[in-house]
């Protein structure tokens, strides 16, 4: 209902390998990271997961791993994190990353697997969290399931991602920032499923009365920080191949960026993050 059935392929984070240039989008990944609205959504996050001693946890499209590191350095050494993620230039980057002792000690395994069919057998984890990863899928109810069922009863399930509808960005005129808005809900897969994950998730099985969703509001300020997040360039150019936009409207968008205050632009975008127990 709130994916669409044929992948369109402008997804760049739902073909990470086949991008052209897989080390632009781990590039991506460890600048976002450092911006502080992100930090600050990520410790939201761990306060949500709450990681316990012994307990094992696995993070679906970990990406560079940045999340899943941050979590194991707080957590008790006896806890195990998984990071799960289908592009080997991901892995490979998030191992690179990560202190040897982490991975060695057991503490962290970083894998390549793909969230729609997870080598785990089933009631294997006690948590489960998804960083950015939903909005990425074709099919998302599938990896619901998929988590649900390596998930042990009663496990966590939190999914935290950005909802693009009501993208907005200050210091342009509102057609600069409409044409942007209109072609990040063009290019990403599941650009509002943020929001609605919460229905998906009890449909597969967790437990409706375990359900919260909460939703903050990501405040990007000046010209830098939004241009990391949002990519601007390039992702008019991809709307405009897929003729999600028009190439006046893309010229028109360039214009008003490159002619405005740096530190005039702020970014406003809805992040959600959504928690449940099977
Ligand atoms: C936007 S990144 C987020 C990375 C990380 N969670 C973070 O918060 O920094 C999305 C990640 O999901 C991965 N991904 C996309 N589809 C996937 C799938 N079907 N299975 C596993 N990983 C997937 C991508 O390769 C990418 O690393």
């Amino acid at each position: 209902m709130h994916s669409r059935k044929e992948q369109k392929g402008t997804d760049v984070f739902g073909r990470t390998d086949s991008y052209q240039d897989p080390t632009f989008l781990t590039t991506y990944l460890d600048t976002v990271d450092s911006l502080l609205p992100i930090r600050e959504s990520k410790q939201r996050l761990y306060n949500l997961l709450d990681p316990q001693a012994g307990e094992l946890i696995i993070d679906l499209g970990c990406g560079i791993g940045t999340t899943v590191r941050e979590m194991a350095l707080r957590t008790n050494k006896s806890t195990r994190f998984f990071g799960i993620d289908n592009s080997q230039t991901m892995i490979n980057k998030a191992e690179e990353s990560t202190p040897e002792d982490l991975v060695s000690s057991g503490i962290i395994s970083f894998l390549k697997q793909d969230a729609n069919n997870l080598r785990f057998g089933d009631e294997t984890f006690d948590a489960a969290y998804a960083d950015r990863l939903f909005q990425h899928l074709a099919n998302p109810k599938q990896v619901i399931r998929e988590i649900v069922r390596v998930l042990k009863p009663g496990g966590r399930l939190i999914i935290a991602d950005s909802c693009w509808e009501d993208l907005r960005i200050e210091g342009i005129s509102e057609e600069a920032s409409g044409v942007i808005r209109k072609t990040l809900l063009s290019i990403i897969e599941n650009p509002l499923l943020a929001k609605f994950v919460w229905e998906l998730m009890i449909q597969e099985g967790i437990k409706q009365e375990s359900v919260t969703v909460e939703k903050i509001k990501l405040k990007f300020k000046g010209l830098k920080s939004s241009e990391a997040v949002l990519k601007i360039k390039e992702a008019l150019k991809i709307g405009c191949d897929s003729g999600a936009i028009s190439i006046e409207e893309m010229n028109m968008t360039l214009r008003e960026i490159k002619n405005a205050n740096p530190d005039d632009i702020t970014t406003f975008l809805d992040f959600y993050l959504t928690r449940g127990e099977k």
